[in-house]
């Protein structure tokens, strides 16, 4: 359902400026309490509905509240790097209306982790639902090194979120990916999951060969990792589509590979999957499409394209197609 969507008629990048102050005033006149739909317990954490923010929208936790205004389930903030840094410069963002794709290179800016610690020290407790932090390198940091951040991260946030998703499956750091190939894989993650305090995920690309994908998963569940979220934006498809080379795309046309990752992904783990959490992500753009996702077997679905072209009402739009049906008086 296209109706008007007058942000469509702004540049991406301008769009991208506004939305926090949109969102805010949005936020007002909506019920500040998320709907219950399909709740989730998980690790003493309460899911009040399967539907969250992916990572990305919220890099610095600065709309919490309206998200939860607006309906979500659970929020993914970041990513987050250590030092705050500006990302790429432009052009870092695009959009297809037609085709419903969004492209990115932004290459994680992020007001750096002490300002979004303080901001998140100062919230009200308890969360109306779970908060997870995803993670990043800084574009500076030696990919030698990359762990560190990951653990200085951990460390200065513990406490502070119910969980993080580390994030090695973005195309915009340069190498970045290459710490998610099986041969660097488990020594990054070592280091990581040692320093353990709340649940980790993992986050992984669309990107990757079958056999990649069983190496990764064999790797990071026998590490102790507690879920993974597929997927990140994809460097492969282009078809139709007039964005750069460089950069990711998402939407509507990484649907396909997300479904197949997902089904792949369940395949593959069987019963080791016991316990860990499985977050579907990817060209989700409809209430049809979340079922879709929980149906295939995911615990949980996120969006960030959908928000864009169907706007921020979509969490709302989603749990009333999603309630049960109330019996008639
Ligand atoms: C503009 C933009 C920025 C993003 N930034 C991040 C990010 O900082 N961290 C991350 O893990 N994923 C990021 N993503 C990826 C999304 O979290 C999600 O995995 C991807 O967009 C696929 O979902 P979608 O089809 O619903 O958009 C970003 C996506 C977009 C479009």
């Amino acid at each position: 359902m296209m109706g008007v969507k007058p942000w469509l008629w702004l540049s991406p990048a301008l769009a991208h400026k506004l939305s926090p102050t949109v969102l805010k005033s949005l936020s007002l006149f909506s019920p500040d309490k998320p709907p219950e739909w399909q709740p989730l317990e998980w690790r003493g954490l309460h899911f009040p509905n399967r539907l969250g923010v992916a990572g990305g929208v919220d890099k610095d936790a600065r709309n919490i509240k309206s998200w939860w205004a607006l309906g979500a389930g659970f929020l993914e903030i970041g990513t987050i790097t250590p030092q705050p840094q500006p990302g790429n410069t432009p052009p870092v963002l695009g959009r297809d209306v037609s085709q419903e794709a969004l492209w990115n290179r932004l290459g994680f800016p992020s007001q750096g982790v002490g300002r979004i610690k303080k901001r998140l020290v100062e919230m009200k407790r308890p969360f109306l639902t779970p908060v997870f932090a995803n993670i990043g390198k800084n574009a500076a940091t030696p990919l030698e090194s990359a762990a560190e951040d990951y653990v200085e991260l951990l460390n200065q946030l513990r406490g502070t979120v119910d969980g993080f998703v580390v994030n090695i499956s973005s195309p915009n750091t340069k190498g970045l990916r290459d710490l998610l190939k099986p041969e660097r894989l488990q020594e990054f993650l070592r280091p990581i999951l040692q320093k353990k305090s709340e649940p980790i995920l993992l986050k992984l690309s669309p990107d990757m060969e079958d056999e990649e994908l069983e190496r990764v998963l064999t790797i990071s569940h026998d590490l102790g990792i507690d879920g993974w979220i597929l997927t990140n934006t994809s460097q492969g498809i282009r078809d139709n589509l007039r964005f750069p080379k460089e950069g990711g795309v998402s939407g509507r046309p990484l649907a396909g590979r997300s479904k197949a990752l997902l089904q792949r992904t369940l395949r593959l783990l069987g019963p080791r999957r016991q316990g860990r959490l499985i977050v579907s992500v990817g060209g989700v753009m409809s209430a049809e499409d979340v079922q879709e996702r929980l149906a295939l077997g995911a615990d949980l679905v996120q969006v960030y394209s959908a928000l864009i072209f169907e706007g921020p009402y979509f969490f709302r739009k989603v749990a009333n197609q999603c309630l049960p049906a109330k019996p008639m008086a």
